[in-house]
C-alpha cells in the first residue's frame, strides 16, 4: 500500500518525505485555503513548489463545476509537472470530465465518493483514483470502511484498473483497517502516519534494553 499525505503544508509534506515513506500528495480547496494559498498563479506556483519536493503523484484540484472549465482548469493544471493528477469532483460534468481526460492522457483523482455506485460510475469513466471519505462517512454514524471493501470487491470481480484511494483518514487504525479492506493508498495528515509507530511496549521495551545495557558497560 503507498502512503500519501493529504496536506498543502510544505513543511508537513518535506517532514513525510523525511520519514522516508512518502508516495504522494493530495489536496483540495480547503487545505490550500488553511496554508492561506489563493488565486490562480499563486495556487500554481503552489503546485510546482509540492511537485519539486515529491517525485510520486501529486493530486490538484479544480474549482470548476461545468465540463468545459473542468477541462480548461485540468488541462492547466496538468500542464504544471508530469506528477500532477487532476482532483474532479463526483458531479455529473465531472464524470464527462473524467472520460474527456482519460481520452486526453490525462490522470485524474475522482473525490468526494461517498458510494460503492458513485466508485463504480468514476471508475467506468476512467478515473485513475477514486478518493472515498472513510472519516466523513464515520462522522454520520455509519462505517466508513465498508465503503473501502466494497470498492475493492467491486474492482477486483469487474477487473477495473482505477486505484482505491482511501481519503478522510482520521487515525492510525483507520490506516491499519484500509490496508485489510484493499486500499491501494491512503492519505492523511502527518499524525495519523506517525501514530502507527507508537507502541507502549515498544518504549518500555527499549528503555529496558538501553538499561540493560548502560548496567554492563558501567558495572
Ligand atoms: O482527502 C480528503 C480529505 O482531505 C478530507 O479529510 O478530514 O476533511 O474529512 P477530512
Amino acid at each position: 500500500m503507498r502512503f500519501f499525505i493529504d496536506t498543502a503544508s510544505l513543511d508537513q509534506i518535506k517532514e513525510a518525505k523525511d520519514l522516508g515513506i512518502l508516495d504522494g500528495v493530495t489536496t483540495n480547496p480547503s487545505l490550500m485555503a488553511k496554508e492561506g494559498i489563493s488565486g490562480e498563479a499563486n495556487v500554481a506556483n503552489h503546485y510546482q513548489a509540492i511537485c519539486e519536493i515529491v517525485d510520486g503523484d501529486v493530486s490538484a484540484e479544480v474549482i470548476s463545476t461545468d465540463f468545459e472549465s473542468i477541462i480548461e482548469e485540468g488541462q492547466k493544471l496538468a500542464a504544471l509537472a508530469p506528477n500532477i493528477v487532476v482532483k474532479v469532483p463526483m458531479i455529473r460534468d465531472g464524470v464527462k470530465a473524467l472520460a474527456r481526460f482519460a481520452e486526453m492522457g490525462i490522470r485524474t483523482n475522482c473525490t468526494l465518493i461517498f458510494s460503492a455506485g458513485q466508485g463504480l460510475l468514476a471508475a467506468k469513466a476512467g478515473a485513475t483514483y477514486v478518493s472515498p471519505f472513510v472519516g466523513r462517512i464515520d462522522d454520520i454514524n455509519w462505517n466508513g470502511m465498508d465503503l473501502i471493501s466494497d470498492l475493492a470487491e467491486i474492482y477486483a470481480v469487474q477487473g477495473f484498473e482505477t486505484e482505491i484511494l482511501a481519503a478522510s483518514i482520521r487515525s492510525a487504525l483507520h490506516i491499519v483497517e484500509a490496508a485489510k479492506a484493499g486500499a491501494d493508498i491512503v492519505t492523511c495528515p502527518l499524525k495519523p502516519i506517525l501514530g502507527l509507530l507508537k507502541h507502549p511496549l515498544t518504549d518500555i521495551g527499549l528503555e529496558k534494553f538501553l538499561a540493560d545495557h548502560r548496567n554492563v558497560a558501567g558495572g
